[in-house]
């Protein structure tokens, strides 16, 4: 289990890159103290250990199609797909829930087909179904600036949604067009095998952990999705609604990280042609830098266990 320690009323620290890149700490209350791990769906989730998270980078993507989604036969469909361009391309005919005659196009999601770490925002906006990309708008700039104070650039990540269908208004999906578009959000993940999900806001949240999950109450806990360790934080709409959430958020970011790192992750952002080739072709920084970075975010935060 992953309890994080830290002394009450003790804020997260970062570096000055960071606070220019994701400005959290402008309004820092107390942060909360540490949470438990839990897991609801299906009754399988759990908190992830290290070895889950280990064994993780070795899942097989059948592996992730659960028997009662093979029963879908899109899902089984899915299963069948070579690479993330059939995915898609099926997705973009899609016409199995109202959504889709309500938006101008599908927004698929984007990214590294390689991605280790994948992000599960709610659903597109305006502008991302105008442009056909997700996290485009607002909320999108401000994503950018989480990922890059984590350690990651918007490229080497796979950004994705619940629902790949703008709703009327911008309303929150609804449960049943959740399920009903989860064989792709499942083929994605498939496809991709990340090493580890980001879920943005409750509807990601419960997409992937479960209805009773609650991101007031679960963000920055590890879950597991059929291998796949799996950690929530508020949505960047949320935090630009509220921004004293934001050092909230910089905590689960922080632990995203450092578990991140924990398990082997790669981050490929911060050098250029040096370093060893990963699975994705793209070259890694993990080196010294990532792990002299995190040492130093460790010592700030306090020392955590697990
Ligand atoms: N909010 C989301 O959840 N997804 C997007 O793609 C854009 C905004």
């Amino acid at each position: 289990m992953d309890r994080p320690h830290r002394r009450r009323g003790e804020t997260p620290a970062a570096t000055n890159q960071q606070l220019e890149l994701f400005p959290l700490l402008e309004s820092a209350p107390a942060v909360q103290e540490s949470k438990d791990s839990g897991g609801v769906r299906e009754g399988t989730a759990s908190p992830v250990t290290s070895e889950i998270a280990a064994a993780s980078a070795s899942f097989v993507a059948a592996d992730l199609f659960s028997s009662a989604n093979r029963e879908d036969p899109l899902a089984a469909q899915l299963a069948s797909c070579q690479g993330l361009d059939e995915i898609s391309s099926i997705a973009r005919q899609c016409r199995r829930c109202r959504l889709r005659a309500g938006c101008k196009q599908v927004v698929f999601g984007e990214g590294n087909p390689h991605a280790e770490l994948m992000v599960v925002g709610e659903a597109p906006g305006a502008t991302e179904d105008e442009l056909g990309r997700p996290f485009v708008g607002r909320a999108g700039q401000l994503l950018d600036r989480m990922l890059a104070a984590t350690g990651f650039t918007r490229e080497e990540v796979y950004i994705t949604n619940t629902v790949k269908c703008r709703p009327p208004d911008n309303r929150v999906p609804a449960p049943d067009e959740r399920e009903t578009c989860f064989p792709y959000l499942q083929a994605q993940i498939a496809m991709i095998r990340p090493r580890m999900i980001l879920c943005l806001g409750s509807p990601s949240l419960q997409t992937l952990v479960g209805p009773e999950a609650r991101i007031t109450r679960d963000h920055g806990k590890w879950f597991n999705w059929r291998g796949v360790p799996v950690i929530a934080t508020f949505h960047p709409a949320a935090l630009l609604r509220d921004p004293s959430k934001k050092p909230l958020a910089w905590q689960d970011l922080l632990e995203l990280r450092r578990k991140f790192i924990e398990i082997g992750g790669h981050f490929h952002g911060l050098r250029g042609a040096e370093g060893q080739k990963t699975r994705s072709g793209v070259t890694p920084d993990t080196g010294d830098a990532a792990a002299e970075q995190s040492q130093s975010q460790t010592a700030h935060v306090g020392r955590r266990s697990g």
